[in-house]
């Protein structure tokens, strides 16, 4: 590496006594931004420590900090009684113009090409956003599917099952250790789910994940091969088709009637299937209960194929009216069904905590599964949750929010009847957090109206963004106005709904 001779052009740094940052930090970044952007290039000599300071009014002290920092690291190196150059066995990274900019702390903003996805990336990434696209309009939040209400939620109990947990914590809290995660937990969770849902499984079979899509996630690993097709309900919640497109699933979009996911569309498109993703209780977001017949039509053709079911039961404690009808998986009798749920909609959803039941033939390969790609689930929550549910607060908070959701229905029920009349339809639903109305205006598609209302600040989801898939074969995209209730204030009700009709001119 030639040396160079003279002084390093710096180009004055700025240095600002007002940042966050302290002064040495700032000249570490700007200095050791200019030597990898290629503005100062190895060999160059930097000037005194004592001229710097001067040159940037900042004490010597600070000066010298920042040189035997970067000096430290190996950006300069001293050459005892000729001064500090930039190392000389750096790679020369070029002219400044053809390489880097830097951002206002020094820190180096590389024009590096977006990286190339590969297609099963690419396929993941290619899902439609489901999160509702403006969460601070001016009547938020009217009405946002899938939100839910946590005003209530016991957070000073809470608070304390946490930390009587964590004070004085058992060793094997600690250390960890299980795939299927905290024993206490997943006995609770059998014990909620045989009585709830007439479920009868062990502890054992009981994997506690970080929601749903976890689920779904280990399940593809598990049980697919990279291209395996699998059937989705189609309208669906597209966040499991991403997740089973990330799975390496192929993805077959199933139409679903009155009575559930169409076994016979199914079967024409797919019949080689080799999971089938459902959720039977209250389907998403058509709100659906799956009849007997077809349930038991779908157990005959996991039988025979040899294929498995995905049993989403994601809202199920949400019933209002007459009991909630028994898991498909309380039906299976030859170990098909991978039954998940999730406490997103129940306790609150950054909770990120959901389950899923195995068969017992899997149990043991989905322990060993989550053991590999997860080692075991985070154990901060668990001993709390585990207290909560053994105390009875899910229950009492299941109860009250029952209530609290049924009224808001109500409530929804009554004021689109008022303000809406028969142009957007609702009709009362027996369980679940949203209703889809049914669009009678005429040469409005549900996207654009929701689009007009979002202007006006009001979410309304259209039904037809969770309608993905092929339109040739399964027909036109469905149409509906999707309208969330459940975080809804009482008193926001009936103005937002007032406030939809006047923007749509009802
Ligand atoms: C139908 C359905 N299934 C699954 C999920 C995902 O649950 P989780 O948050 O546990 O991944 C949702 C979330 O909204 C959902 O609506």
């Amino acid at each position: 590496m030639p040396r160079r001779k003279g002084r390093a052009s710096l180009v004055s740094p700025s240095l600002d006594g007002a940042e966050a940052a302290p002064l040495f930090r700032q000249l570490y970044n700007e200095l050791r931004g200019a030597i990898l952007s290629g503005r100062l290039r190895p060999g160059e000599r930097l000037p005194a420590s004592r001229a710097l300071a001067e040159e940037l009014g900042i004490s010597r002290n600070t000066a010298l900090a920042a040189i035997e920092q970067l000096t430290s690291e190996g950006y300069l190196a001293a050459r005892p009684g000729s001064g500090t150059y930039v190392a000389d066995n750096l790679p020369d990274l070029g002219a400044p113009a053809s390489r880097a900019r830097q951002n206002g702390r020094g820190q180096v903003k590389a024009r590096i090409p977006a990286p190339e996805i590969p297609p099963r990336g690419a396929r993941l990434l290619d899902v439609a956003g489901y999160r509702p696209e403006n969460p601070s309009g001016k009547y938020w939040p009217c009405f946002a599917p899938g939100l839910t209400d946590h005003s209530d939620f016991p957070f000073p109990l809470w608070a304390r099952l946490l930390a009587r947990a964590w004070r004085y914590p058992k060793a094997e809290l600690v250390a960890g250790g299980d795939p299927g995660g905290y024993p206490p937990l997943r006995q609770a969770i059998a014990d909620y789910l045989r009585q709830a849902r007439g479920i009868d499984c062990a502890a054992d079979d009981i994997l506690i994940v970080s929601g749903i899509r976890q689920a779904i996630d280990l399940t593809c690993r598990l049980l697919l091969e990279p291209g395996d097709p699998v059937w989705i309900e189609r309208p669906g919640f597209p966040g499991l088709g991403a997740a089973i497109a990330a799975g390496g699933g192929r993805l077959v979009h199933v139409a679903v009637d009155d009575e559930g996911l169409d076994l016979a569309d199914g079967l024409k498109q797919a019949p080689r299937a080799r999971l089938a993703c459902v959720a039977p209780s209250h389907q998403y977001p058509l709100g659906v209960v799956m009849s007997l017949k077809r349930r038991l039509d779908l157990l005959a053709w996991a039988r025979e194929a040899r294929a498995w079911i995905l049993e989403d039961d994601y809202d199920s404690e949400f019933r209002y009216a007459g009991r909630p009808l028994a898991a498909l998986r309380s039906l299976d009798a030859d170990g098909r069904v991978i039954y998940v749920g999730t406490l997103s909609k129940l306790l609150f959803p950054s909770l990120r905590i959901g389950y899923l039941v195995a068969p017992p033939s899997l149990a043991q390969a989905f322990r060993r599964a989550r053991a590999i790609v997860d080692d075991q689930p985070a154990m901060g929550v668990q001993p709390a949750l585990a207290q909560f549910f053994a105390d009875g607060h899910l229950a009492a908070h299941v109860r009250r929010m029952r209530k609290r959701y049924a009224h808001r229905q109500a409530l929804l029920l009554a004021a689109a009847a008022h303000h809406f009349g028969d142009r957007i339809r609702l009709e009362p639903d027996a369980a679940g957090l949203h209703l889809v109305g049914q669009n009678r205006l005429k040469g409005r598609s549900d996207a654009a109206i929701s689009a007009e209302l979002r202007e006006a600040g009001l979410t309304v989801s259209p039904l037809s963004a969770y309608d993905v898939g092929p339109v040739q074969g399964n027909g036109p995209k469905r149409q509906g106005l999707m309208f969330g209730y459940a975080a809804v204030p009482e008193a926001m009700i009936e103005p937002g709904i007032a406030a939809i009709a006047r923007v749509l001119k009802l």
